[in-house]
């Protein structure tokens, strides 16, 4: 990554931005902290030293430079509009943000799916007072024994609301078995090291950072005032989402069970094929594996159902990108999928001028303790989401709404949810596998798997919006 690059017209210097943004950092354990600014002065001037690289009592924020030296510890904010208030950016500046960020998630809940058991009422702290959740920091690293020290570095200016963890699971999976954090959007003029293997089609930087060109013919989002504050800024939805891991593996169980009588299960899978989805399968296992593949869009071990629709194992001879694919008319990835509604590529959707530019910067760890599906539990875990992009109307909610959850991009899908992770009842629910003559089999009567148990709409400032933050004198 090079500072003080030209493009299209704009200077970008990488050293502005916050490292999250455009960097994944590969650590193996995060902590947010959920911070209320009581004291004006002290969190001004942690900032100040904060961006300023930090002292020994202050941790300094991460920019998206490359490092010579892998540092012990990556640290970055995301702040609130209410946080913004706090820290005295006035009335008539936060009235230029856009209105979904400054009414914040709780209150755009029917956007997002988040009712029943997901409402913001059944929240726990500290998201049932969003108004006091001013600033959300992020501490990542390898060394967990780190974690305390600098937290306590922090709460010293700011009042401690919450604290949550997150970890790397074994294999980079979450918690229903798949493994995480294969795609990832490719920025112009942006070269992450530690983005392997990654070889999607390049995004312009629009997409994530305001101040820059979109997809959307080439419009940038306004930059909200002052300059200094908004532009190469970005924002983030942080949710918290438990997964029924539990539920998910019993659903499967059901749903191969029930497939097994299905007149036209051989059109799922060819009898005596089932050592291609697994060496040691039978056709019950086998099955389950291909109701999780066509509802996430990938295998459990990250191959893509596009690619491979009928193995979970590569053809050695025919080694297919994890990354770079597409959907066609006759892709036999279901539209109903969760990659595909998430982000439909080239594919064919409704609104063809929205491929592409609701691209989502994604950063996540799991929470909560091990799963073992042979021996299932109730507790508490999931998924600390963080899901970043220049627009959080245009983008995030876009997803979440059109997409995810009314399924607008294809009338085959529409009435739908996203089966992996929508807001579906046993009622209700359905879900369209793909069979290999291209017809399809229905299935239903599944739960909703992902509750949100919190989450806050964030502004992520660029480095200079940092230090302006700090020098706010009122
Ligand atoms: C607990 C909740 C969730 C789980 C378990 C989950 C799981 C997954 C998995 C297993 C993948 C495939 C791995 C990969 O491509 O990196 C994936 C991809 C993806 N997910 Fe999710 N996801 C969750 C929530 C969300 C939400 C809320 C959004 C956005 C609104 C989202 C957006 C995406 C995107 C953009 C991709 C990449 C698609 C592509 O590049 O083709 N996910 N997710």
């Amino acid at each position: 990554m090079t500072a003080d690059v030209r493009t299209d017209e704009v200077e970008f210097n990488v050293g502005n931005i916050q490292g999250n943004i455009l960097r994944g950092y590969r650590r193996n354990f995060v902590r947010y902290l959920m911070l209320e600014v009581t004291d004006r002065s002290a969190a001004r001037r942690f900032l100040a030293d904060s961006v300023a690289g930090g002292t020994s009592n202050v941790p300094g924020i991460t920019s998206a430079v490359i490092w010579k030296q892998r540092p012990t510890y990556c640290f970055n904010i995301g702040v609130t509009c209410d946080g913004l208030a706090a820290l005295g950016i006035t009335q008539d500046q936060l009235a230029t943000f856009p209105t979904e960020f400054t009414q914040g998630m709780a209150r755009r809940a029917m956007k997002l799916g988040d009712f029943g058991d997901s409402a913001p009422e059944n929240w726990p702290a500290p998201f049932d007072q969003p108004e006091r959740v001013h600033v959300v920091a992020a501490i990542y690293t390898d060394a967990q024994q780190d974690l305390d020290a600098l937290q306590d570095q922090v709460v010293a200016s700011f009042n401690l609301l919450g604290v949550r963890n997150g970890r790397n699971l074994a294999g980079n999976k979450v918690f229903f078995g798949y493994v995480d954090s294969i795609s990832q959007p490719r920025f112009n003029h942006v070269h992450d090291p530690d983005q392997i293997g990654v070889d999607e089609p390049i995004d312009p930087l629009g997409t994530a950072l305001l101040g820059y060109p979109t997809r959307y013919e080439r419009v940038r989002f306004r930059i909200p005032e002052p300059q200094e504050l908004g532009r190469d800024g970005s924002f983030n939805a942080f949710r918290v989402l438990a997964q029924d891991a539990a539920g998910f593996e019993s659903y499967l169980d059901r749903a191969a069970t029930e497939l097994l009588a299905h007149p036209d299960v051989d059109q799922l899978l060819t009898p005596g094929e089932e050592w291609r989805i697994g060496e040691d399968l039978d056709r019950h296992g086998a099955l389950r594996e291909i109701v999780a593949a066509q509802m996430c869009g990938r295998w459990r071990n990250g191959m893509p159902v596009a690619s491979s629709p009928d193995a979970q194992q590569p053809d050695p001879d025919n080694p297919v990108s994890l990354t770079n694919f597409d959907y066609d008319r006759m892709s036999r990835c279901p539209a109903g999928s969760h990659m595909r509604r998430v982000n439909p590529r080239g594919g064919p959707i409704v609104q063809r001028i929205a491929n592409y530019t609701r691209r989502l910067v994604r950063r996540g760890m799991s929470y909560g303790p091990d799963f073992d599906p042979a021996n299932p539990d109730d507790e508490e875990r999931g998924l600390l989401g963080n899901f970043i992009g220049a627009n959080l109307g245009a983008q995030f909610e876009a997803v979440m709404c059109d997409w995810l959850n009314l399924g607008l991009q294809n009338p085959d899908v529409t009435g739908s949810n996203d089966p992996l992770i929508g807001a579906n009842t046993p009622e209700t629910s359905w879900f369209d596998l793909s069979l290999k003559n291209g017809g399809t089999i229905r299935l239903r009567g599944f739960p909703r798997f992902v509750t949100t148990r919190g989450g806050a709409y964030l502004f992520l400032p660029s480095l200079p919006a940092i230090r302006h933050l700090s020098e706010l004198t009122d």
